[in-house]
């Protein structure tokens, strides 16, 4: 891993220890409640399995407990921040039994071949400096056939549509993030990390060249966010 990967992954931990009480609520207001239709529509792309599933860079639980209200599974629930998963703890309540909360690296999976069904990640895969070894270690850990779905930031293609959303991003995301959580760095960082993230059809590529099929990739609301759902072959 290069140095400069290193300190990337200090940074991101770094804010996203900070944030962590406010993290749900800044995610709900910036995106006007639509946070939960998002994570709704990959746990109905997930369709029917039996697990167990993977679900990456899981914060405080937010897409843990979303795919658990509908599916009873054994889910593992990775994370960088000791404090996301720490905090988080207090929402699965009835949900305990099934969680089983790990703190690690998504890059480095402590898990043997082949062993979980389905790997799921909302807003994370962004955060990953190794995009293509992330996804080589995804393809290693998921059984043959199984489910990797990707939830993630994206630019609409409508010109008007992106130019107001720039405009979004640069002025209200880190005013608002700065106003509930007293960090407006870790909100600017936010804003930059979704502009200079790939497009689908780069992110498609990245998937395809590492041996994933696509099943469908899905633009939500106005194509501000895109939902991968590929299988392993
Ligand atoms: C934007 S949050 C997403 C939380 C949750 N999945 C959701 O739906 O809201 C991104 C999370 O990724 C975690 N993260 C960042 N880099 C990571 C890495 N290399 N490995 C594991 N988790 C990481 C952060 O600590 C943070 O909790």
């Amino acid at each position: 891993m290069s140095v400069t990967s290193t300190d990337h992954k200090g940074f991101v931990k770094e804010k996203f220890d900070f944030i962590v009480k406010r993290y749900d609520l800044v995610n709900s207001v910036a995106s006007f409640f639509q946070d939960a239709y998002w994570r709704k529509r990959l746990v109905k792309s997930l369709g029917e399995i039996k697990g167990p599933l993977l679900d990456l860079c899981c914060g405080p639980y937010t897409l843990s407990l979303e795919i658990l209200r509908s599916k009873k599974l054994t889910l593992y629930a990775l994370d960088l921040s000791f404090e996301m998963l720490s905090f988080g703890r207090l929402k699965l309540k009835e949900y305990t039994p099934y969680v089983f909360p790990l703190k690690g690296d998504a890059e480095k999976l402590p898990f043997k071949g082949e062993s979980v069904e389905a790997i799921t990640i909302a807003f994370g895969f962004r955060n990953l400096p190794n995009r293509k070894e992330a996804l080589e270690e995804f393809s290693r850990v998921l059984k043959k056939g199984g489910s990797l779905l990707i939830l993630e930031f994206s630019l609409p293609k409508n010109v008007l549509i992106k130019k107001l959303y720039l405009l979004y991003l640069k002025y209200y995301i880190p005013l608002l993030g700065g106003l509930l959580t007293g960090d407006k760095e870790a909100y600017q960082y936010l804003a930059k990390s979704i502009q200079d993230f790939p497009s689908s059809e780069e992110i498609d590529y990245l998937l395809q060249s590492t041996g994933f099929i696509p099943i469908k990739v899905e633009k939500l609301t106005f194509g501000i966010v895109t939902l991968y759902h590929y299988k392993k072959a």
